[in-house]
């Protein structure tokens, strides 16, 4: 298939069946895509939690306003908004470039001040806008991805983010979740694979501005 039809085949994916699971090898692969998503000055500032477990799959149902698709899953995933963006995040990713570049941190000395600068006038919830925003394209990235290798998947913005963050203990590791998605093997009684895909054309959303 090539992309155009992996697009049309996808769709947001409200039974699983539970028969099937994604193996972990299939799952590795759609992270490593995932992981190769833009972001805002390549700071990756989400990490995407990954959860196997079905008593946890199970509790996060009633986090989810009901939607049984988090629990008939193979799994669920939360990009999460790291809550530790400070000075010591930002010289680790410094590092991180030098060495991926084989470069020197002093030859990046004025980016990481431009950095640090700009974060610390920031508030936490500025911060946090910021890092969903990067979470939220990770989770495009990760949909395509797992089109790609047959997966299904069900974004899930309909959760309540403070129950999810208690329930896997999110604070823990300095996160808060931002969105889901739910995935695994469509069940072949799941009538929403059946729909016609309802798009406006590119007529309606494309404007040209000469
Ligand atoms: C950020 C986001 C949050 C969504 N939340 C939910 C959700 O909580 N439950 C659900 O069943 N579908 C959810 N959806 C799926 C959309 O309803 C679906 O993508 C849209 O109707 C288009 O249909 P398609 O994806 O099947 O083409 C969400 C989609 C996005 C992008």
């Amino acid at each position: 298939m090539n992309l155009k039809e992996i697009m049309n085949w996808r769709y947001a994916a409200k039974q699983f069946d539970t028969s099937k699971k994604v193996d972990s090898e299939t799952l590795n692969r759609i992270l490593e895509i995932t992981n190769l998503s833009a972001t805002s000055y390549g700071l990756q500032p989400y990490m995407t939690v990954v959860v196997k477990n079905q008593d946890l799959k199970d509790k996060l149902v009633a986090a989810s306003y009901g939607q049984t698709n988090v629990s008939d899953s193979s799994h669920v995933i939360i990009f999460a908004a790291r809550t530790d963006i400070d000075e010591k995040f930002i010289d680790n990713f410094i590092k991180l470039t030098a060495e991926a570049r084989n470069s020197d941190v002093e030859k990046l000395k004025s980016f990481k001040e431009m950095l640090v600068k700009s974060f610390s006038s920031k508030t936490d919830d500025e911060i946090y806008n910021w890092a969903s925003k990067q979470a939220y394209l990770a989770l495009g990235t990760f949909l395509i991805a797992c089109a790609d290798e047959d997966v299904d998947s069900c974004p899930i913005g309909g959760f309540v983010p403070e129950e999810y963050d208690k329930i896997l203990n999110l604070p823990d590791y300095n996160l808060r979740s931002v969105v889901v998605a739910a995935i695994g093997y469509r069940h072949k009684d799941d009538k929403y694979q059946y729909y016609k895909k309802v798009r406006k054309s590119s007529e309606e959303m494309i404007i040209e501005i000469d």
